[in-house]
């Protein structure tokens, strides 16, 4: 704690560095700079409190500075162990007008390679307000905040947190560990801040899973709105974010040619599109794999082979999964790969590449190459590439989507959170998802910056086609 605010960040120094990125990116944000005019005036968040946990970047303190900016008060963890840019981490915690002697931002708990402990450690604390005060909403990506909060109240209801099990993962027994502290601590802690809750906004695909889940058996306890299905988010952000940083986080991790190389895409959905457009601008050969006929189909109509993967796994030299499922590249595919294949995964979790059955193979030997890029030899002599330990590795490996995609998302994540703040008691215990109007807003805030020339529709095309003027002008329905 210095100065009053409570931080835990890497280096506060590098403060000075992260606020010209910080200031380059304004520029590239027009949808967020947008939103901080338009609402300068009206503060639709006075009273909000946000806890925060998304990818600690540039381009998120460009986010919890406009949330500021709009009346709200923040606490901010990011959703991954290595996705935190710590520049940018520790100018948010300065802030525009602060000193690194007198940091006046805002709280931020989060640096590049925690460990498991350290991370559920940072989740918790964006849920300590210092006056008492739980917060009111919740920015989340992947859903880790919103699931602490109920299994927080759940252990809470039982008055334990269960002993972890032998084979329960990493990360579920650090969650467990944190969980168990807070009830020693408080036994009605997370119970309360469930109660407090306006609602949840939701980043990205496989959190949205979750809260689906939830809401579909009756155990979510608060509303949640999804982002990932603006069409402004998800069609540009895991698409156009990707073709970006995925290409990004190979070659800072390898610099490897990958120009003529044999690409395996696990996946062909939103990020699996950008991902092979990424390989392909590179003159990758691609080949994809789906187990959803529509996707499938849609590969092979873009030009594309799909094949299985164990038809493929001993040729290729790059495998990227981005599926949001699990068990996608087990250890039997590993020892089959090319020696030095790269594989690694861009999906929200970590259990896409079986990375715990890879250490587990007897004399494998790992060598770290460099942060976030290791080698696995097998007992044979063959090597495979994994890159951030099989993390998301567009943030482990690189600085994740460019400002001006995340613009797209994150004015979609101010304005869902402006809906759940404003208009308490209108949401029920469901996920909703922004009405197209916003969504077109969100696109049209970021036309003339790319010089787009709109052609307005004229009252009797309005008609003949049904629609109002001002939009929206596609149904529910339509697909983009
Ligand atoms: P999506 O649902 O559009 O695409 C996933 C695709 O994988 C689907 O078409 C599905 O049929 C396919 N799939 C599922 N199981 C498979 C299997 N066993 N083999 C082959 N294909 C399989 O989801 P989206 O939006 O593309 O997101 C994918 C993941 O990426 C999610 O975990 C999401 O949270 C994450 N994400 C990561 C980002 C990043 O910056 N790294 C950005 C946006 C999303």
């Amino acid at each position: 704690k210095v100065n009053g605010l409570e931080f835990a960040v890497a280096d506060l120094a590098l403060a000075a560095y992260g606020r010209t990125q910080i200031r380059l990116a304004e520029h590239e944000m027009p949808g967020l700079m947008a939103l901080r005019r338009d609402y300068a005036a009206a503060q639709p968040l006075r009273g909000a409190r946000v806890a925060g946990s998304l990818h600690m970047t540039v381009q998120t303190a460009v986010l919890i500075e406009t949330l500021v900016a709009l009346g709200a008060r923040v606490r901010w963890a990011s959703c991954n162990i290595f996705s935190t840019q710590d520049e940018a981490a520790a100018a948010v915690v300065v802030g525009p007008d602060g000193t690194v002697e007198e940091p006046a931002g805002t709280p931020v708990f989060a640096w590049k390679g925690e460990t498991l402990d350290e991370y559920w450690w940072c989740a918790d604390q964006v849920f300590r307000f210092s006056d008492g005060d739980g917060p009111n909403t919740i920015v989340d990506d992947g859903g880790d905040a919103t699931v602490l909060v109920h299994r927080g109240a759940a252990f809470e209801a039982k008055g334990e947190v269960p002993e972890a099990a032998d084979d329960d993962s990493e990360d579920y027994v650090a969650m467990l560990a944190t969980l168990a502290r807070s009830l020693r601590e408080d036994d009605r802690r997370f119970t309360r801040i469930a109660a407090g809750m306006r609602g949840v906004t939701e980043e990205t695909t496989a959190g949205v899973t979750r809260l689906y889940r939830m809401a579909r058996d009756g155990e979510l306890l608060f509303p949640a709105i999804n982002v990932n299905d603006s069409v402004t988010k998800s069609k540009f952000d895991n698409k156009y974010g990707i073709r970006h940083s995925l290409v990004d986080g190979i070659n800072r991790a390898t610099d490897v040619m990958l120009g003529g190389k044999l690409a395996v895409v696990c996946g062909y959905g939103d990020v699996g599109k950008g991902a092979v457009e990424s390989l392909r601008g590179q003159g990758a050969r691609v080949v994809v794999t789906e187990i959803d006929p529509i996707c499938a189909l849609q590969a092979a109509m873009d030009g594309l082979e799909v094949v299985r993967l164990e038809d493929v796994i001993e040729r290729a030299d790059v495998v990227i999964t981005t599926t949001g499922n699990t068990g996608i590249v087990l250890v039997e595919d590993m020892a089959r790969m090319k020696h030095q294949a790269i594989l690694g995964n861009i999906g929200h979790f970590d259990d896409e590449i079986d990375m715990a059955g890879l250490a587990r193979v007897p004399g494998i030997l790992r060598t770290r190459v460099k942060p976030q890029v290791d080698e696995w030899t097998f007992p044979d002599g063959h090597a495979v590439i994994v890159l951030s330990e099989g993390r998301l590795l567009n943030l482990g490996n690189a600085t994740g989507h460019p400002s001006f995609v995340m613009s797209n998302s994150f004015s979609n994540q101010t304005m869902a959170q402006i809906e759940l703040f404003t208009k308490p008691g209108e949401f029920d215990r469901q996920v909703y998802r922004l009405p197209k109007r916003l969504d077109e807003k969100v696109a049209r805030l970021h036309l003339d910056a790319l010089g787009v020339r709109l052609t307005e529709l004229r009252p009797d095309q309005a008609e003949y086609i049904g629609v109002d003027v001002a939009g929206p002008y596609k149904p529910e329905h339509y697909r983009y």
